[in-house]
This record gives C-alpha cells, sequence and structure tokens, in this order.
C-alpha cells in the first residue's frame, strides 16, 4: 500500500492503477477505523480492481463548539488495518493540501441538508459535500462507498453528485453499505468511543427502541404517537436528550406524518454522555 500526502503524488498514483482501463473504487473516511469501515473496504474490493482509502479529519465539517480537537486520530494503526484489507492507496492529505492558502469554495445542497442533523449542525453537510467533491476530483473512482449509518450524508452526496453531473464517480455509483452493529445492536462509530461502559450498554436501547417504533408504524400504528414512546424510551434508557427522531422520505428527507409504503427511514440523534449519537433504519 503506498500512503500519499501530496496531490502531485496521488494523480500520479491513481494514473498508474488505471493502466490497462482497471477500475477504482473508493472509500472516503476520517480515519479512527472499526469493523463498519473494513467493512466498507470488503464491499470496495468486491466493485472494483483497486480500492482507494482516504483518512482526512475535515475542519470545515465540525462546528466551532465541536470535537475537531477530539477527535481520535490514529493515523499508524489505520494505515495497518487498510493495509491488511489490500487497498491500494492511502490518500491521506494535510489541511493545507486540501485548504490552501485563498481557499474560497464552499458548496451548500439545499434542503436535504437542512434538516435532522443540518438543523442541529450548521455548515456541518457544507463541509461534507465540499470535501467529498473534492475527494472525488483528486481520486476519480469509478464507485464510492459510504456507510448506511450515516443515512443524511449519503443522501446529500447523492444530491450533490446528481447535480453537479459528476461521472467520477456517477450517481448511480454512489454505493451505501448496510450500518454494521455491535452485537448489542448498537451501530459502529467511531464517536463510540466517547463512551463508558455504562453509557455503551445503555446506548443499545437506541436502536432496541427504533426497531420497535418500526414494527409498531408498519402494524398500522400511528406515525407520531409510535415515535413519541420511542423517543420517551429512549430518555427513559439514560440518554441525556433527543434531538430528532422522525420518519422522513429515504431520498429527500422530508417529514413524514404517515407511513404510505414508500422507501422511508426513521433517523434519530440523541445525546448520552459526551457523546451525540445518530441512527437510522428503513421501513422495509
Ligand atoms: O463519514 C465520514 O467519515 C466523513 O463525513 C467523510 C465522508 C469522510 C467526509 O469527511
Amino acid at each position: 500500500m503506498q500512503t500519499i500526502n501530496r496531490l502531485e503524488d496521488l494523480r500520479k498514483a491513481v494514473d498508474a492503477l488505471k493502466i490497462g482501463g482497471k477500475t477504482i473504487s473508493f472509500v472516503p473516511t476520517m480515519g479512527a477505523l472499526h469493523e463498519g469501515h473494513l467493512t466498507l473496504v470488503r464491499e470496495a474490493r468486491a466493485c472494483a480492481d483497486h480500492v482507494v482509502a482516504s483518512i482526512f479529519v475535515n475542519p470545515r465539517q465540525f462546528g466551532p463548539t465541536e470535537d475537531l480537537d477530539a477527535y481520535p486520530r490514529r493515523m499508524a494503526a489505520d494505515a495497518a488495518l487498510l493495509e491488511a484489507e489490500g487497498v491500494a492507496i492511502l490518500w491521506a492529505p494535510t489541511v493545507d493540501q486540501m485548504y490552501p492558502q485563498g481557499y474560497a469554495t464552499n458548496i451548500g445542497v439545499s434542503g436535504v441538508s437542512e434538516v435532522a442533523c443540518g438543523a442541529a449542525r450548521p455548515g456541518h453537510f457544507d463541509g461534507v459535500a465540499t470535501v467529498v467533491c473534492k475527494l472525488f476530483n483528486q481520486v476519480r473512482p469509478d464507485v464510492a462507498l459510504f456507510g448506511e449509518k450515516d443515512w443524511q450524508q449519503l443522501a446529500v452526496i447523492r444530491r450533490m453528485a446528481r447535480d453537479l453531473d459528476l461521472t467520477q464517480p456517477h450517481v448511480d455509483n454512489i454505493v451505501g453499505v448496510e450500518t454494521v452493529r455491535e452485537a448489542s445492536g448498537l451501530a459502529m462509530s467511531s464517536r463510540n468511543q466517547y463512551l463508558t461502559e455504562v453509557e455503551r450498554d445503555r446506548a443499545a436501547q437506541l436502536s432496541a427502541a427504533m426497531r420497535r417504533a418500526i414494527a409498531a408504524i408498519k402494524d398500522g400504528a400511528d406515525v407520531t404517537e409510535s415515535l413519541d414512546t420511542m423517543k420517551a424510551e429512549i430518555l427513559a434508557a439514560g440518554f441525556t436528550s433527543v434531538d430528532y427522531g422522525d420518519l422522513r422520505d429515504a431520498a429527500t428527507l422530508e417529514t413524514l406524518f404517515g407511513w404510505d409504503r414508500r422507501d422511508a427511514r426513521v433517523l434519530v440523534a440523541a445525546r448520552i454522555g459526551a457523546a451525540r449519537l445518530i441512527d437510522n433504519m428503513g421501513m422495509e
């Protein structure tokens, strides 16, 4: 595996991988890798001839009071994990490479970026869309893979790729990979490291409450009542607040107050200890 920090070196290395019409799949990350990321890499290997992964803790997607400084950074351990999974190139740019002096461009995706986590974290999805668009232009992959755990992020990236007519990758080749969960049901996340043992046990109740709400809605229960019960159960489990707990259209993230069997998901963000956890599940 080549670890590359300079854009000109990346371009040459990607060109070399593409010789003979070989294809590239891409897994962008912020590091602190866990089984969820490694699942993305394994899926990526099945999608193309070579896998490129990136590690970049993107300052533009953190708010002024968020955890940019505390965000776990473990470059050497992460690189070893990626190498063991057969990644060809690890793209690990510095902040200066990504945002050189005078950098001034921002990508904003209206609508889908503005609700749910976008309402609680202003500017977050602009930062995500901007860095992902830059990473796509740098790596020029045939396929890109993202965890469905950040469902809203996936919806924003797909909207951006469609609206900007991206071809590398084309929107149809932006692949969502099912959330990887611990045995307790807790969705894997780099931010789970902020939880104590007791909080981790309690956090498992989040997905259990979501499953019960989905089952109730599918059985014909009122959507608002089912979601209110879910939020009460999450608080009773020891979460200190629920930022949102909604049923939304899977693509537009429009709020749904009734379920008409369309592709929809329950999305939740809730706080426990020092962590703000997000999770989502489909109605299928
Ligand atoms: O999901 C993440 O790790 C990040 O938001 C991403 C997609 C790598 C952009 O910084």
